[in-house]
C-alpha cells in the first residue's frame, strides 16, 4: 500500500525544464544563473535583503552560529520543541543549548524566556552571563514551528538590550508573515540578526536539499558568502586566509527551487483550504481539536496537528492511521529529554512535556485530496 506522507513534494511547474537547462548549459555546481534567479525570487517573496544560499537548513544554522560568534563554552537559548538540527548546530560550534518551554503554538515561550533573562542572567562588559553556569549567552534561537510565527517582539527587544544575537529558524515558515504589531508585514526569518530557511523535500517548497540564510547586515552576509565558498581570497592562486566550508547551494538545486517558488502562492492557498477542511471535519469529533495558528500572523499552514484529550488513545490512533496508509506521528520528542542533551540547562519546562503526549501530526501535503482527509477523519473517529 502506498503511504500518504505528512508533507510530500509537489511538482507541476517548470522543474523539469529548468533542470534540463542546467545540464544542457553545463552549469550544475556552485555557480550558474539559477542561483541568482532563485535568490531574486526568494527576495521578492520575503523582502529579506542579504542572502546566502546554502546546501541545507542545518548548514544555514551552523554558519549563522559561527557568524554570530557563538563558540566553545557559550550558551544559546532555544525552545525544546524543534527539529534536532537546531540543537545540533549549537553543538557543532562547541556551545550548549539552554532549553526553554513552548507556548500554545509550540513556539518558544516568550514570557518564560524574558523572565529567565531578567532573573537568571547578568549583563557585564557587553555580555550576558548565565548566573548559574557563569557562561556567556551569545545567541537565542526562535523557531517558527510548523509554520507558526513565534512571538518575537519582546524577545527582539531584550536581545538588542543584552547583546544577544537573535537567530530565526524559519525552516518551516516560508510564506508566514506577521499581520500586526511592530513587525507587521515582515516575513518570518527576516527580523533577527540571521534567519534560516530550509528547502528539504518535506517543506512547502523544495530544492531537493537546500537552504538560505538571511542576514540583517551586509557585512555578515558578505562574510557568510565568503565562508560557504571555501574562504577563497584569491581565485587564481587559491589563497585562503581562513578556514572555509563547501556549503554553497548548487545551480541544480536552485533551478528546482526556482520552479517551486514560482508556485508558492498556489501551494499556500491549497494548504489553507486543507487546514479549513480539517478544521470543519475535526470539530465534529469529541475530544479532538485542531491546533490553531496565531491570529497575529498570516500562516503558511505547513502542517496540521490535532490534540487528543484522552492521551492514552494517542498511540492507538497513530497506529491505526499508519496501518491504513496515512503517515502520522507525535511532534518531535522534546530535546531536553534526548540522550545527548539531558545534562543541559533547562528552565521551567512543562507544556512541551504535555504536548508530546497529546499532539498528532497529520498528512498535510499540497497534493492531499479532501476525500483522503475524510478517510483520515473516519479513522480518527
Ligand atoms: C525547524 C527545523 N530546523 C532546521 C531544519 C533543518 O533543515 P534541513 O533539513 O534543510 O537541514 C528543519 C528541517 O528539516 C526544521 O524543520
Amino acid at each position: 500500500m502506498k503511504q500518504i506522507g505528512l508533507h510530500e513534494p509537489f511538482f507541476t511547474g517548470k522543474e523539469k525544464k529548468y533542470l534540463i537547462k542546467c545540464i544542457d548549459e553545463n552549469w550544475v555546481s556552485s555557480s550558474g544563473k539559477f542561483l541568482n534567479l532563485f535568490q531574486r525570487k526568494f527576495q521578492n517573496i520575503t523582502k529579506g535583503k542579504f542572502l546566502s544560499p546554502v546546501l541545507n537548513g542545518t548548514i544555514g544554522l551552523h554558519i549563522s552560529m559561527i557568524q554570530a560568534g557563538v563558540s566553545k563554552n557559550d550558551e544559546v537559548i532555544v525552545p525544546t520543541i524543534t527539529f534536532v538540527a537546531t540543537i545540533n548546530s549549537i553543538k557543532y560550534v562547541g556551545a550548549s543549548p539552554l532549553f526553554m518551554d513552548v507556548d500554545e503554538y509550540l513556539n518558544i515561550d516568550e514570557q518564560k524566556t524574558i523572565e529567565f533573562i531578567e532573573k537568571k542572567t547578568i549583563f557585564n562588559n557587553g555580555y550576558t552571563y548565565n548566573k548559574i553556569t557563569g557562561n556567556k549567552i551569545k545567541a537565542l534561537v526562535v523557531v517558527h514551528t510548523f509554520g507558526n510565527a513565534a512571538r518575537i517582539e519582546k524577545i527582539f527587544e531584550i536581545c538588542k538590550k543584552r547583546k544577544i544575537k537573535l537567530i530565526e529558524d524559519a525552516a518551516e515558515s516560508l510564506g508566514t508573515k506577521y499581520n500586526s504589531g511592530k513587525f507587521r508585514n515582515k516575513h518570518t526569518g527576516t527580523i533577527g540578526d540571521f534567519g534560516i530557511f530550509s528547502f528539504n523535500g518535506n517543506k512547502i517548497v523544495t530544492s531537493g536539499n537546500g537552504g538560505i540564510v538571511v542576514s540583517k547586515n551586509k557585512k555578515d552576509s558578505l562574510k557568510i558568502n565568503y565562508l560557504i565558498s571555501q574562504a577563497k581570497d584569491d581565485k587564481i592562486n587559491f589563497i585562503h586566509n581562513e578556514v572555509g566550508y563547501n556549503y554553497k547551494l548548487s545551480n541544480i538545486s536552485a533551478a528546482l527551487g526556482l520552479a517551486q517558488l514560482e508556485k508558492l502562492n498556489l501551494f499556500i492557498k491549497r494548504k489553507k483550504s486543507i487546514r479549513d477542511y480539517y478544521k470543519k471535519k475535526i470539530e465534529t469529533i469529541k475530544g479532538v481539536k485542531i491546533l490553531e495558528s496565531p491570529k497575529y500572523s498570516q500562516n503558511n499552514n505547513w502542517l496540521n496537528l490535532v490534540q487528543i484529550s484522552k492521551k492514552e488513545k494517542m498511540k492507538k490512533i497513530i497506529k491505526k492511521l499508519n496501518s491504513n496508509g496515512f503517515q502520522s506521528r507525535p511532534i518531535w520528542h522534546p530535546n531536553h529529554m534526548q540522550q545527548s542533551f539531558k545534562k543541559n540547562y533547562k528552565y521551567k519546562i512543562k507544556k512541551a512535556e504535555e504536548f508530546v503526549k497529546s499532539i498528532i501530526c497529520l498528512p498535510s501535503s499540497v497534493s492531499l485530496k479532501n476525500k483522503q482527509i475524510d478517510k483520515i477523519i473516519n479513522l480518527i473517529k
